[in-house]
């Protein structure tokens, strides 16, 4: 078997041209465009590729994306009356903070300080606890692109097993409770779990946030299994990987996400997605 290949930049884009159309709506209501601030502190290389594109994803959107580029010697109480300048500011729909933060910033404390409307990441305790209380508000946006795109290829969650490889806050846990939202059984393996690959071998659905390449074999798929690899590694050539090799569970995958082009774009998508529906909510308050 030869697995079909889910085009994650096609899906996204089908979003992102939805939320332009949405706003170019708002716009004709005389409502105002969506607003994001973006913060990023320090230099982290990756970060600045991944604000760069959120960013540009604003531009062609419609939404107005205001850009905070902070030193990486910024203190925590600088950050903290940032945010709470852009909470209080009518103009601002969205703040996003760039994880990872400098080891001197309490990253808990400052996604605590983002107005729970405003939190267009969806890692405010506040909308966790929506998410799993099955009420979701504002969702992550990577787990959230992941179920878009397997609702895309018509995947049936009811009575299929999916297993979470990975339990990060921004990407596992969410999954987890997106999956199960979503009707699926679920299974989340961690750095404690023992024999993984009899876990990845059972899975119908089978998605991997570990950010290691390689972490899950190919033979280990379960022929017919849905493989999205939601890992964005960089090789020393400068190529990037996902964590599952990508040739051998192909082989027995029915489908599966290239890495790059798969999930990375989604996870831009719904970020605009949500921005929208804050400053509709917002509009509505
Ligand atoms: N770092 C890695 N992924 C993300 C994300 O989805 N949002 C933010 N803010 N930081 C990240």
């Amino acid at each position: 078997m030869s697995a079909q290949i889910i085009d994650g930049k096609a899906i996204a884009q089908n979003v992102r041209n939805q939320v332009r159309l949405d706003i170019e709506q708002r716009l004709k209501n005389n409502q105002r465009a969506p607003g994001l601030a973006v913060i990023l502190v320090g230099l982290n290389p990756a970060s600045q590729v991944y604000v760069r594109k959120k960013r540009e994803a604003c531009d062609e959107a419609g939404l107005i994306s205001r850009s905070y580029n902070l030193d990486e010697t910024t203190d925590q109480q600088t950050l903290l009356n940032l945010i709470e300048e852009l909470n209080n500011d009518a103009t601002i729909d969205g703040i996003l903070v760039q994880l990872p933060l400098p080891a001197h910033i309490d990253d808990t404390l400052v996604l605590e300080a983002i107005h729970p409307d405003k939190d267009v990441d969806g890692f405010h305790p506040y909308n966790i606890g929506r998410l799993v209380q099955r009420m979701p508000t504002l969702r992550p946006c990577t787990p959230h692109g992941v179920i878009h795109m397997l609702e895309t290829i018509g995947e049936k969650f009811k009575g299929r097993h999916a297993v979470v490889v990975g339990a990060s806050n921004i990407v596992g846990r969410p999954m987890h409770l997106e999956l199960l939202l979503a009707g699926a059984t679920v299974t989340t393996t961690h750095r404690f779990t023992k024999d993984l690959a009899t876990h990845v071998a059972d899975a119908d659905i089978l998605v991997v946030a570990v950010g290691k390449p390689g972490i899950v074999k190919g033979e280990w798929v379960k022929p017919g299994a849905t493989v999205i690899d939601v890992g964005i590694n960089r090789l020393p050539d400068g190529k990037l990987t996902g964590d599952v090799d990508f040739e051998t569970a192909a082989k027995r995958a029915a489908w599966i996400t290239p890495v790059p082009g798969g999930v990375g774009p989604m996870t831009v998508a719904m970020l605009l997605r949500n921005t929208f529906m804050a400053a509709e909510k917002h509009d509505a308050s």
